[in-house]
């Protein structure tokens, strides 16, 4: 998805613009510009593809400007191509803006702005940005200092949708202007220059203190002064954030790929994601304090995300239900927030992001707070939107996620979820101690074993070559072996291109056999003792008609007929798509290496979605 830095300093900027573009590349995109102040007059450089596209135009070298803008663009509207990659211009060259997000009534504000008198060069929402902006500066009469911002005000007032925006403006040639609305920018402090981004790890070799921006905040950038502005320009003060991670943990490591690193940092994600909460007697949870009367008063709980997130709530979700006895919903938030779910005040709905700033999960998780429930929510990044939306917010501890299929992200998030699960139960007490201390203790296991699961690859390497030029493929599993299932499939469709799906293996019979052919491939997940018999019944079957088939289990099963089988260490099934999910994330990253793919950036896919 679309990516934005800026610059304000005294050294030179399209040099720190395009590191950061580079550090962004993981987000996906189409194309790449900066705009910096040569003397004077805004110059304009982008173009369509890669930044190294960018970077190899002619005069890039020549821009010595120290404030500058720059964007990665992911197509919405027009096509990927030169002119409607950002940063987009007025007609008379005075506004230079990059923009993330959609603006949904940008026709009516072209019309608008058409019948003023203005042309537009590109296909792009964006472009009626600028042009807006030029049109409020030139109807307002009064010539103060804060005339450009009283333009920016005009123009988001009149937008619909969501942005972050960076302006550059020949008539306020030593500042820069930023605002947002539902969609993520941060800026960077630091000594007598300062940074702007979408996402922290763009920035973050430069600084580590934060000011996160919040929704209609106006702000504007000199190279010693950072000045904050509500929608009614009145100035308002905003506290300084430390990040803690550092700009190593954002590199590559010496791994291949980003995606091949965070699977393997999996044991350590786990570990800080645990921290101290199991060291005592009952659980602590950093910033909850939920009573036992609140707490039994719940009818229901939703879980709400997208994607692996949403996996992440499938799989969590038998913890909840067995050891709080409390409903659990787990919903898709693209479902959720137009189906008017039934919710009041005695409902708990916990988001989960990664990013925290996914569009249809924060969307998901207003419209739970205008029904009056409590929000919870569970990110890997601090002082994400969706935390400051939430009534609660709690971490995983997995440092960033670069690759585009989160792989470290879901372990942290499940084992994040279990660990909510047991400090509810310890509250409402409606199951048997033994039940939770068992679950901690095996909480506590999950890194070592994790470890071990890692260890002999080579098994799971040698398969991938025999199925990767398959057009299909099928997943199966009982109980949490299913949810996980879900999330072996996903990671294959998404960077492998291959087609799969994931199916409770009882549900075989129902309809999916038919598809069932000589060759076919089927990866069985089979982790839980007490359905072992059944899974194995149900792989039988796929083996009689022709699969080859990866088996998954921490049994010891015979082979019958099965091409491959994976042993991962036992564990409670609860907790068992935290060490299962880990061959199926190889085994995508192996058959994707194998056909010659991007692993770390897919085709069409976006690190963050942060639009509908
Ligand atoms: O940042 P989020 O956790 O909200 O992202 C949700 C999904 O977009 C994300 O999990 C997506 O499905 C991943 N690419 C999966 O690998």
């Amino acid at each position: 998805m679309c990516g934005i830095v800026g610059y304000i300093g005294n050294k030179k900027a399209s040099p720190i613009l395009i590191n950061g573009l580079l550090r962004l590349e993981y987000r996906g995109y189409d194309s790449a510009g900066i705009a910096t102040m040569e003397n004077d007059k805004i110059k304009l450089m982008k173009n369509k593809g890669r930044v190294n596209n960018l970077y190899k135009l002619d005069g890039i070298d020549s821009l010595v400007g120290t404030i500058g803008i720059a964007h990665t663009r992911w197509a919405t509207h027009g096509k990927p191509s030169k002119e409607n990659s950002h940063p987009h211009v007025d007609n008379s060259n005075s506004f230079a803006v990059v923009h993330n997000g959609i603006i949904e009534n940008y026709h009516e504000l072209k019309n608008f702005l058409v019948e003023k008198g203005y042309k537009f060069v590109s296909a792009t929402d964006t472009e009626v940005i600028p042009n807006l902006i030029h049109y409020y500066f030139m109807q307002d009469k009064i010539d103060d200092n804060k005339k450009i911002l009283r333009a920016v005000k005009n123009t988001c007032s009149d937008l619909k949708g969501s942005y972050a925006i960076e302006i550059l403006s020949v008539y306020n040639k030593d500042k820069m202007i930023v605002v947002r609305k539902d969609s993520p920018l941060v800026i960077g402090k630091g000594n007598g220059e300062n940074y702007i981004s979408s996402d922290i790890p763009a920035i973050l070799s430069y600084t580590k203190d934060f000011y996160l921006l919040d929704d209609n905040e106006i702000v504007e950038l000199s190279r010693n002064d950072v000045k904050f502005y509500n929608q009614d320009l009145k100035e308002i003060q905003k506290a300084i954030k430390s990040i803690e991670w550092n700009a190593l943990s954002a590199e590559k490591d010496g791994y291949e790929d980003f995606m091949l690193k965070e699977i393997y940092e999996q044991p350590r994600a786990i570990r800080e994601t645990i921290g101290a909460k199991l060291d005592n007697g009952t659980i602590e949870i950093e910033d909850l304090d939920f009573s036992k009367d609140y707490l039994k008063d719940i009818n229901k709980i939703y879980i709400v995300a997208c994607g692996t997130a949403m996996h992440a709530g499938l799989a969590s979700k038998y913890t909840f239900e067995k050891i709080c006895k409390i409903p659990i919903e787990v919903d898709i938030a693209s479902e959720f927030r137009y189906r008017d779910p039934l919710i009041d005040e005695k409902t708990l709905c916990i988001y989960i992001s990664q990013s925290g700033e996914t569009a249809d999960t924060i969307a998901a998780l207003k419209l739970a707070k205008t029904k009056g429930a409590k929000t919870l929510a569970i990110s890997n990044v601090i002082g994400s939107s969706i935390t400051r939306e939430a009534d609660y917010s709690i971490y995983t501890h997995a440092g960033p996620e670069i690759a585009v299929a989160s792989t470290k992200a879901y372990t942290s998030q499940v084992v994040l979820l279990n660990i909510l699960a047991m400090y509810f139960a310890e509250k409402l007490e409606r199951v048997e101690k033994d039940i939770i201390k068992n679950l901690k203790s095996d909480i506590l296991n999950l890194p070592s074993k994790i470890e071990e699961t890692l260890k002999d690859t080579n098994q799971i390497y040698e398969f991938a070559k025999k199925v990767y030029k398959e057009k299909d493929m099928f997943f199966l599993g009982r109980g949490t072996d299913y949810a996980v299932s879900l999330e072996g499939s996903l990671k294959l469709k998404e960077i492998s291109y291959i087609h799969s799906e994931a199916y409770a293996s009882g549900e075989l019979k129902h309809g999916p056999i038919a598809l069932i052919e000589n060759g076919v491939t089927v990866i069985a997940t089979m982790t839980n003792k007490k359905l072992l018999e059944k899974s194995i019944s149900n792989v039988q079957e796929v083996v009689t008609r022709g699969a080859k088939v990866l088996a998954v289990t921490s049994e010891d099963i015979k082979n019958d007929g099965i091409s491959e089988i994976i042993k991962i260490p036992k564990t409670n099934p609860l907790i068992s798509p935290i060490l299962s999910v880990i061959p199926m994330q190889l085994f995508s990253y192996y058959i994707s290496k194998e056909k010659g793919l991007d692993v770390d950036k897919p085709r069409n896919l976006a690190k963050s979605v942060t639009v509908e």
